[in-house]
């Protein structure tokens, strides 16, 4: 990294569900620019996959679970100056399917789980002089597709809780923003992107004209986990091609 303002050196970084597509990017991201890196995920061998020196089995929709998490991995690194929530998962159903299963079980990973991991990291963060926390939250807090209503829901929460952290914590010096990425091209998402009408859907609708690969996310977590943001608090940047930006109406002449 050539610019001092986005170097995490002598940081520690905790990414859950760091075992994932996007995780793992954004793990090696952190490594790269000089933090410690710890991963989570739900077994010992997706969080030590990615390589990096410190891996935590942990089983995040239990709220104990993550308050045990936390205080694991800042006994194992010594505090933990950026978290980076990316767990997540979705069960892709139109809602006259959706299970009351289905749905406590999306809120306890998306929802209930981001919100108890910031809980337990908070006072660490206070005590060491604050922090930085980096949520994923999605382009479908504010956009939503068919078959990810409670999904999307969740999302529309992490984003809420975002704000409401940063509020709350912004005088022990701890920031907390969000992401909101809109389709990355990954195998799991593979069902929404696979045919080639949808293939053409997200082409010609995103005005960057593709999906999103990966490690396109690498450099907006960087600069919120840094000092290059450092007086940006209680905001997502939404990673989404321009959709949001709006449409072009020659598309369908
Ligand atoms: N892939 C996309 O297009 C996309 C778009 C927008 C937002 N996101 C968000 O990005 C994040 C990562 O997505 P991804 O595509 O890398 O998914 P992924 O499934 O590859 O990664 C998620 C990781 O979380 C882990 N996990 C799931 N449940 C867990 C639990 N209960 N306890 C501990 N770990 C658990 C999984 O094992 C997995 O490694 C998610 O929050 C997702 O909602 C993804």
């Amino acid at each position: 990294m050539s610019t001092s303002l986005f170097s995490l050196e002598g940081r520690t970084a905790l990414v859950t569900g760091g075992g994932g597509v996007i995780g793992t990017e954004l793990a090696r991201g952190l490594a790269a620019a000089g933090a410690t890196v710890g991963v989570q995920d739900l077994t010992m061998d997706r969080a030590e996959a990615v390589g990096m020196p410190h891996a935590f089995a942990v089983d995040v929709s239990d709220p104990a679970a993550c308050a045990a998490l936390i205080s694991e991995a800042e006994h194992a690194m010594g505090r933990v100056d950026i978290l980076v929530n990316c767990v997540g998962i979705n069960r892709r159903k139109p809602i006259d399917d959706v299970t009351p299963e289905d749905f406590d079980a999306i809120v306890a990973v998306n929802m209930r789980a981001v919100f108890f991991l910031c809980q337990a990291v908070h006072a660490g963060m206070r005590a060491h002089g604050g922090g930085s926390i980096v949520n994923v939250s999605s382009l479908s807090a504010k956009y939503s597709y068919q078959t990810i209503s409670v999904y999307a829901a969740t999302k529309a929460a992490v984003t809420s809780m975002t704000r409401s952290f940063a509020q709350e914590w912004a005088r022990d010096s701890i920031r907390v923003n969000c992401i909101e990425p809109s389709v990355v091209r990954t195998e799991f998402t593979k069902p929404l992107w696979g045919e080639p009408h949808r293939q053409r859907f997200f082409d010609e609708l995103t005005p960057l004209g593709r999906l999103m690969e990966p490690g396109e996310l690498v450099g907006a977590v960087l600069y919120l986990a840094g000092d290059a943001s450092s007086y940006v608090t209680g905001q997502a940047i939404t990673i989404e091609g321009g959709i949001l930006s709006g449409a072009n109406w020659d598309q369908f002449a």
